[in-house]
C-alpha cells in the first residue's frame, strides 16, 4: 500500500493512538541502579563528573536503596571502594569488605530489593587492573581464583546475583563451579559477556577510583571494532553457565545488543555506562538538550535494540517519571 491510500500519520494523531501502537515499553521493572559503597559513616561524596551520583557509606547507601525500592526499581548493582588497595586485591573477598558490609546492611533494612554485585578487582588493586599481575601483564588463570573467592564472599554476605566484569577467559565457568561447591547453586550469574575497552567508562573510574596506574585494559576488554567476536564471547559465557548475558556500553553498541537479542535466547542486559550518563547531564546543564527527554529516548532506544534490562545511573530519575 502506498500514499495516498496508506497514510502513516493517521495513527500518530494523538497520544492515545501513539500509545496503542507503541512497540517498545519502558518501565521501572527494566532498570538496575548502580551504587558506589565507601567506608565510614555519613559519607555522601558527589562524583563531579556524574551529577546526582555519590559515593556513599553504608548508612546512606541503605537509604538510597530504600528510595530506589519505593520507586519500583527491582535491583541495585553494588561497587565498592575499599579502605586500602593492594597488589592482590585482598579487599575484594574480605568477609568484612566494603561490598560485603553494604550487602548485609541493605539486606537487613531493605530485604525485598535485589542486590547484584559487580565481581571485578580493579577497585581493589593498587595498580588498578582487573586481575593479578605477572611480569607487568594481567594473568588470566591466577585471577580466576581471586574472582571465585570474591563471588563466593558476596554470596555468603547475601548477594542475590553476581555480575563478573573482569573479562577473564573462563571466569563464568570458574565462578559457577565455585558458587556450586559453596552451596550457592541457586545464585545466578549475570555475565558482562561483551564488554568493550571503552572511553565511556571515564567518569566511572573517578567514581570507583580505579584508573589503571599504567597501560589500559585493551589486553582483556574487547576491541570496539568487533561484533562477531562479541557473539563468540557470549557463546562462551552461555556454555559456561551464564544466566543473564550483557553488552556494555549500550549506546554506541546498539547493533551488538540487537545481534545478541537475535542470536541468543537468554535474558539480555545492557549497561548504559557512566560516560553515556555524563554526556546527557553535561549537555542538559549547558541548556543544549532537554535532559529528561534525552534520558527517556536513550533508555527506550536501548530497549528497542533488544535489552530486557538496563543498568543505568538514570534509574531513580527515570522510574520517577515512568511511575510504578
Ligand atoms: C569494573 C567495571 C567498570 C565498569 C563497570 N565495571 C570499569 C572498567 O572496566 O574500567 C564501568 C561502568 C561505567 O562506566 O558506568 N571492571
Amino acid at each position: 500500500m502506498n500514499y495516498p491510500d496508506y497514510r502513516p500519520r493517521r495513527l500518530r494523531k494523538n497520544d492515545n493512538f501513539r500509545r496503542m501502537i507503541r512497540e517498545t515499553n519502558l518501565s521501572a521493572d527494566n532498570l538496575i541502579y548502580p551504587l558506589f559503597a565507601v567506608p565510614g559513616t555519613k559519607v555522601k561524596k558527589p562524583i563531579v563528573s556524574m551529577p546526582g551520583i555519590f559515593q556513599m557509606s553504608v548508612d546512606h547507601l541503605v537509604k538510597e536503596t530504600q528510595r530506589a525500592k519505593d520507586l519500583g526499581i527491582p535491583a541495585v548493582l553494588l561497587f565498592g571502594i575499599p579502605e586500602k588497595k593492594d597488589e592482590i586485591a585482598s579487599g575484594a573477598m574480605a568477609a568484612d569488605g566494603i561490598v560485603q558490609r553494604a550487602i548485609r546492611g541493605i539486606k537487613e533494612k531493605v530485604p525485598d530489593i535485589m542486590v547484584i554485585t559487580d565481581v571485578c578487582l580493579c577497585e581493589y588493586t593498587s595498580h588498578g587492573h582487573c586481575g593479578m599481575l605477572d611480569k607487568g601483564e594481567v594473568d588470566n588463570d591466577s585471577t580466576l581464583e581471586v574472582l571465585v573467592e570474591t563471588a563466593v564472599s558476596h554470596a555468603k554476605a547475601g548477594a542475590d546475583m553476581v555480575a563478573p566484569s573482569a573479562m577473564m577467559d573462563g571466569q563464568i565457568a570458574a565462578i559457577r563451579e565455585g558458587l556450586d561447591e559453596a552451596g550457592f547453586e541457586t545464585v545466578p550469574i549475570m555475565a558482562y559477556s561483551a564488554k568493550y575497552a571503552s572511553c565511556f567508562y571515564g567518569p566511572f573510574r573517578e567514581a570507583a577510583e580505579s584508573v589503571p596506574a599504567f597501560g589500559d585494559r585493551r589486553a582483556y576488554q574487547m576491541d570496539p571494532a568487533n561484533s562477531d567476536e562479541a557473539m563468540r564471547e557470549i557463546t562462551l559465557d552461555v556454555g559456561e553457565g551464564a544466566d543473564i548475558i550483557m553488552v556494555k556500553p549500550a549506546l554506541v553498541y546498539l547493533d551488538v545488543i540487537r545481534r545478541a537479542k537475535e542470536e541468543f535466547d537468554l535474558p539480555l542486559a545492557a549497561y548504559n555506562v557512566s560516560g553515556e550518563f555524563s554526556m546527557i547531564k553535561a549537555a542538559a546543564q549547558m541548556g543544549w538538550l532537554d535532559g529528561e527527554r534525552a534520558m527517556l529516548e536513550t533508555l527506550t532506544a536501548i530497549r528497542r535494540a533488544g535489552a530486557d534490562m538496563i543498568i543505568t545511573y538514570f534509574a531513580p530519575e527515570a522510574a520517577k517519571l515512568l511511575g510504578k
